[in-house]
């Protein structure tokens, strides 16, 4: 019991290998499986995954190591941590600020994250069942439609799969952090393999599915999809919200930072690449778009399923995949809040739990209203629906902001002793590092960030008002 009561500084992973999982099971989620795939169809393919592996070596790796070695120098959660940090680098406590919009981020990530788990929920119970066995394209477009339409339905499969992330994070580090991971991890990997392996034998269209992927095309690349591959790279890789500070928090001393980061990237990398290469050669075998958007899984993916031999359990295996990958994500998002609530708060875990679980759940609502009764353009902001303005919001704005922060932070602000200590690297392998946090990660972000929201749009309103 004690173990669920102790501050953070109190503890640390049993394992070093636990905190690559952990991380892993943050980074490899909903972003890897169901994000990844459908702007990748939307964003024409090639290029837009060249620029994405870009931004994960240039932005994602240093930034993840600095977010790691911020964490475990301040041993704290990040709200306290950063404060903690900048005081004694002599900083102003403003760099609080950081961990605050973390946590407004991860509220606001989860608000949407668990209304599209609760798909995968009902799905993997549907495909299971044999529910699409058969089914043509069009009448499972028809089903998924029905669901969106539905925000009963949609609030109940949402409600489940809070309260499941809600009992992960309430059993504490060591027995639910620690023990969900080290189950699911393995778990999602074999099933993903299982379904690859399905995908080569079944589709027939496995080398379309690599080209599709991988074949560059550079007038397929607009500014909109640099700066969407850029806040794809924060998102796949839980960055710029504080989440790999809270878990670094509990890494041991001894821990490699650069390892176990290398270890987490290429993992996230390659479950992304994988499930690509699972996903749109099936797409490809029944005739259908990659560019299809958020119904990628939920509709061509699953007439994919509804039509091919072995279907309804490849199926079934692949959404239960999804559920166990959005889990180990979700679990990430909470913990950063509630390590600080009882941190700051005479209050058990599990009563800080459901308090913000409970108010995630209730602001999730606007995301399933999004799919019905406010998808109407009356209901809109800046063009988009509730659902698409928070996933634009946090995936494009806060997230890259944050990370921009967590850099300078740690590039320039923070003492370098102590970063270099924490980081442990050769010097000219820590130069590289503080190079990339100073310089090259920002001008990236600024770059993106300028070209894409200011100067596009400008020239478009330009050419508009020209003709
Ligand atoms: N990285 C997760 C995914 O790819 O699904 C999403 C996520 C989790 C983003 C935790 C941010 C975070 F802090």
């Amino acid at each position: 019991m004690a173990d669920q009561e102790a501050a953070p500084s109190a503890q640390t992973w049993t394992h070093r290998w636990t905190f690559v999982l952990a991380a892993a099971g943050s980074a490899i989620g909903l972003g890897n499986l169901w994000k990844f795939p459908y702007i990748t169809g939307i964003n024409g393919g090639g290029a837009f995954v060249l620029v994405y592996l870009v931004c994960i070596a240039l932005v994602g790796i240093p930034i993840m190591m600095a977010e790691t070695a911020l964490g475990r120098h301040g041993r704290h959660s990040p709200i306290n941590s950063m404060r903690e940090l900048a005081r004694e680098s002599g900083a102003s406590r403003w760099w609080g600020m950081v961990g605050w919009m973390g946590a407004f981020t991860g509220f606001l990530i989860l608000s949407f994250y668990s209304v599209v788990a609760g798909w995968a929920i009902a799905y993997t119970l549907e495909m299971f069942a044999g529910v699409f066995q058969g089914m043509t394209p069009a009448e499972v477009g028809g089903n998924f439609e029905s669901l969106l339409g539905d925000p009963v339905k949609l609030t109940i499969w949402h409600t489940v799969f809070m309260v499941m992330t809600g009992v992960v994070i309430a059993r504490g580090i060591h027995k639910g952090l620690e023990s969900s991971v080290r189950i699911m991890m393995p778990a999602l990997f074999v099933l993903l393999l299982a379904v690859l392996g399905y995908s080569v034998v079944e589709s027939g269209h496995f080398m379309e599915g690599v080209n599709f992927m991988f074949a560059f095309n550079p007038e397929d690349l607009s500014w909109d999809a640099v700066l969407a591959a850029m806040g794809h790279a924060f998102f796949t890789l839980s960055l710029g919200m504080c989440t790999i500070m809270a878990y670094g928090a509990y890494m041991p001393k001894k821990a490699s930072i650069s390892r176990t980061v290398g270890s987490v990237v290429v993992l996230d990398t390659f479950i992304a690449l994988v499930a690509g290469l699972a996903i749109f050669p099936l797409v490809f075998a029944n005739n259908m778009e990659p560019g299809g958007g958020p119904g990628l899984l939920f509709v061509t993916l699953t007439s994919a399923f509804a039509n091919l031999p072995g279907g309804q359990i490849f199926g079934g295996i692949f959404f239960l995949l999804v559920v166990l990958a959005a889990l180990s994500s979700s679990i990430s998002l909470v913990e950063p809040t509630v390590a600080w609530v009882i941190e700051r708060f005479p209050v058990s875990r599990a009563a800080a739990t459901s308090v913000y679980c409970a108010l995630v759940w209730l602001f999730g609502l606007g995301t399933v209203l999004s799919f019905n009764e406010w998808s109407g353009e009356s209901a809109q902001i800046f063009g988009m629906t509730f659902f698409e303005f928070i996933d634009y919001l946090t995936a494009n704005i806060t997230l890259p902001l944050g990370g921009l922060l967590i850099a300078v932070f740690a590039g320039w602000t923070m003492k370098r002793s102590y970063i270099y200590k924490e980081l442990n690297l050769s010097l000219g392998a820590f130069n590289l590092w503080r190079a990339m946090c100073r310089v090259i990660a920002p001008i990236c972000v600024v770059v993106i960030f300028y070209f894409s929201t200011i100067e596009e749009p400008l020239m478009e309103l330009l050419g508009m008002a020209g003709q």
